[in-house]
């Protein structure tokens, strides 16, 4: 028996946990054709099943959303039966498994969407830089469709549909990506929300497409069953920085509190070249949550272990550490090292650097 925290049993709203530990989610690019999730994906996740909770790679709820290379989805037939093999082999060795909803918006290239689908963000302001496309190869990022209002109700329509699949599919809940430049935070940040209709403008307004999906996906499947990730300071995706962050986050909190949903995941991107989020921001986020907080971003048992035992969190996130040793877990527990992560195969298609990182022992 382990005299840490970060082994020991938790909940999370209704679910038991069997340890502190959380995957986070991690885009892997290895979804069939048509975003459907296949047994090499099931195998995957199965092998780390050990997390007290694993939240999928990003998965998008609309054709609109699967800006990158074989990504997965989470809106058609084939989608849910796809995703029952993966929550199978995750709950036939004891783990819960939540979907990450991710809607990419204006990151993304019409050589990577389905058929018939389209480019659209709160505001027509195109991503910096390039995007890999398998047909094409990297392509200037394209300037994106601003939606229409009825086309913003349809987006949260879609993620409200998605969340109702991922429990017709098997997931334990699902975490909204309200992080790292995709379709929620563009529109959180005044630097992509240039809109001037009742979802841009203020604070309160540009919070309103993540508040008002929050409220409905907790109204569709529980609220106890959704969490949010968000990335304060975050520069993935070319987002920029902005004066106002700090109050952004301080008056979206208590309004994404207030629609009930179980967590906030928060993570700290400095780990991967991201200016660090301020102590005290994290402090005062976590004080303004009355549930679940999870934190994310180049931890490792120690440092682990002390943002619990000090009350800065609830469940601590371990990403890159997980991609590379399925048996995480059982190697902090035992003090045993750690696979180094190929970074060359995180986003190639097959088995190789996926599923065959070895296991101790
Ligand atoms: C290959 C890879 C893919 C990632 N994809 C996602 C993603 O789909 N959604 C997300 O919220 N974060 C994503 N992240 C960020 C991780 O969830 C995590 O926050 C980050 O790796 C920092 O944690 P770590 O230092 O423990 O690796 C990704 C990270 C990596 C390395």
């Amino acid at each position: 028996m382990s005299d840490t925290t970060l082994f020991r049993p938790t909940t999370l709203g209704p679910l038991p946990l069997r340890n502190h530990l959380v995957m986070a989610p991690m885009t892997r690019s290895r979804a069939s054709q048509g975003g459907v999730p296949n047994a090499l994906m099931a195998q995957y996740y199965g092998q780390r099943a050990d997390a007290g909770l694993i939240v999928t790679e990003g998965v998008s709820p609309s054709p609109n959303g699967l800006g990158y290379a074989r990504i997965p989805g989470l809106w058609s037939k084939e989608q849910v039966e796809g995703w029952k093999l993966v929550t199978g082999a995750v709950h036939a060795r004891g783990g819960a498994i939540f979907a990450q909803l991710m809607h990419s918006g204006r990151v993304g290239h019409p050589a990577n969407l389905p058929e018939g689908a389209e480019l659209l963000a709160p505001s027509a302001v195109a991503a910096p830089g390039e995007m890999y496309t398998d047909a094409k190869g990297m392509q200037p990022h394209p300037v994106p469709r601003a939606m229409t209002g009825a086309e913003v109700r349809h987006a949260i329509e879609e993620y409200v549909t998605a969340s109702r699949n991922a429990i017709a599919a098997g997931f334990d809940g699902v975490e909204l990506h309200g992080a790292n430049g995709y379709l929620m935070e563009q529109f959180l940040s005044p630097a992509t929300n240039q809109r001037t209709d009742e979802w841009g403008g203020s604070i309160e307004k540009r919070g309103r497409f993540l508040v008002e999906t929050a409220r409905l996906t907790a109204a569709a499947i529980g609220g106890g069953r959704v969490g949010m990730r968000l990335s304060p300071y975050g520069v993935n995706a070319g987002m920029p920085l902005y004066p106002e962050i700090d109050e952004t986050y301080r008056a979206l909190v208590p309004a994404v509190a207030a629609t009930g949903i179980q967590y906030v995941h928060l993570v700290d991107h400095s780990a991967m070249g991201a200016p660090k989020v301020p102590e005290e921001l994290k402090l005062e986020l976590r004080k303004a949550w009355p549930r679940s907080f999870i934190l994310a971003g180049g931890f490792d048992r120690a440092s682990a272990e002390a943002a619990l035992q000090e009350g800065r969190a609830d469940l601590i996130a371990f990403g890159r550490p997980f991609l590379a040793n399925p048996d995480l877990v059982t190697r902090l527990e035992r003090g045993l090292p750690l696979n180094a992560p190929d970074f060359g195969t995180f986003y190639t298609p097959g088995a190789k650097g996926y599923t065959d990182y070895p296991v101790s022992g």
